[in-house]
């Protein structure tokens, strides 16, 4: 049974108010108006952009020509690129594609926009059309969908969260859902007649697919010596990681569970410096079996992204180099916790142990770890170097001296394009 999929863009696919805001200051600014409020741009979403300069802002419609060309100056620059992927949209994308359906756009946004959107956000591959008003078509929404159907189909669906797009649906006659967490709301959707409201992404994805098993999601870990930044980066890249529309994970180890929450406590206490290496290293990899299991495994099958700040490197770096028990020992105790389950990419930031231990003197208390001496960070950090030249295509490694907004972006590009690898 051939199944075909039509979707709106802006509040359906992707949430573009930044955008679209941006650029409607900047055009009332140029033409010399005074900056519209908060309520006043909320209403230029949907709508065409002659329309809402009049109606809104009070122009003839001669100035509502300058502002849309002044608008249009700088969307198609910056302001086309300042909007996010709903998250949960990558995963929907893929079940759809995996079930073998027929996946399209049907846009109020130029065509041109449309598709230059969808290829920055690397989803081109998901669609079979995309359809916006341009040389050969007009604006209404109808015609818009015909247009982005196939030829044939057994059964049709348009996804929108706006009334014009179930009112465009109902019109070409084939079925609607109306999603909730767009521009629109539930009234204005189910009055305008959807077969399905959509609160969610989640939803969409059961009212197309039923009982579809997800496409797995991805397993990443963030590594480096104590004082390289890892918190912020996990920060920065989780938002570059979520405006591509993945539904990220956080967690850590030691930890990430119950169980391994506690057996952190253990390790990490001050209390306990009479602990033996192996006794620390066998911990260290007991924390890593349960949450691999209870916490990894589950996530990654569900489609999520799970990134985790530090894994089993650290075990290699900290126990095998920093306490000498060598790496191949530390391989050994760890194979049965992590038992084939290892990171589709690891984060390095790369900072030396001088810097690490300048940076750790700056910290107000200081763990287990931490209090040990500088020649034990040094073997740590040969450890990791060891690694990474070990397993030069699973690092990416990041000179962490830099600005944080400048590792940030070396990190997003790098993981980003291996995500979407992933996904081909
Ligand atoms: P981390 O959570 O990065 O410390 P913090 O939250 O204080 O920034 O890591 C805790 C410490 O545990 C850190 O010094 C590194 C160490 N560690 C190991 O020695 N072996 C391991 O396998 C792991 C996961 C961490």
């Amino acid at each position: 049974m051939r199944k075909a999929v039509i979707f709106d863009l802006d509040g359906t696919l992707t949430q573009s108010e930044e955008g679209i805001w941006n650029c409607v200051r900047y055009a009332a600014d140029k033409l010399g108006f005074e900056e519209p409020d908060a309520a006043t741009l909320h209403k230029f979403i949907g709508p065409p952009l002659m329309f809402s300069f009049q109606e809104y802002m009070g122009m003839d419609f001669a100035t509502a020509e300058k502002a849309v060309a002044a608008y249009r100056e700088r969307y198609s620059v910056v302001g086309l690129f300042e909007n996010r992927v709903y998250p949960g949209i990558r995963r929907l994308l893929r079940t759809l594609k995996q079930q073998g359906c027929y996946v399209g756009i049907a846009t109020g946004k130029p065509q041109a926009f449309a598709q230059r959107i969808i290829e920055h956000f690397g989803l081109s591959r998901y669609f079979d059309s995309i359809i916006g008003p341009g040389e050969h078509i007009g604006s209404e929404k109808d015609m818009l969908i015909r247009a982005a159907l196939p030829e044939t189909y057994d059964e049709a669906w348009m996804v929108g969260d706006r009334k014009f797009d179930v009112e465009g649906g109902r019109a070409v006659g084939i079925r609607t859902i109306g999603v909730g967490y767009g521009y629109g709301d539930e009234e204005e959707l189910r009055t305008a007649g959807c077969d399905v409201y959509a609160a969610t992404v989640q939803d969409v994805i059961d009212a197309l697919c039923p009982g579809a098993v997800p496409p797995s999601g991805a397993f990443l870990s963030i590594e480096g010596l104590d004082g390289s930044g890892k918190t912020t980066q996990i920060n920065l890249i989780t938002d570059a990681m979520e405006r591509y529309g993945y539904e990220v994970i956080h967690s850590r180890e030691p930890g990430g569970c119950k169980v391994a929450e506690a057996i952190r406590e253990v390790l990490l206490s001050v209390d306990n410096v009479g602990m033996t290496d192996i006794t620390e290293a066998m911990l260290y990899a007991a924390a890593r079996a349960q949450h691999v299991r209870e916490v990894i495994r589950p996530a990654v099958a569900a489609g999520k992204v799970l990134l985790c700040d530090r894994f089993v490197d650290s075990s290699v770096a900290y126990q095998g180099g920093g306490r000498q028990l060598g790496v191949q020992r530390i391989l050994d105790i760890n194979a049965p916790a992590v038992d084939g389950t290892l990171p589709m990419a690891t984060i390095y930031l790369d900072i030396d142990h001088v810097t690490s231990m300048k940076r750790r003197a700056a910290a107000s208390t200081l763990d287990r770890m931490e209090m040990e001496a500088d020649s034990f960070h040094a073997r740590t950090e040969a450890a990791y170097r060891e690694l990474i030249a070990r397993d030069p295509q699973r690092f990416v490694v990041v000179d962490a001296t830099q600005t944080p907004e400048e590792i940030g972006k070396q990190v997003a590009q790098q993981v980003l394009a291996r995500l979407m690898e992933a996904e081909a």
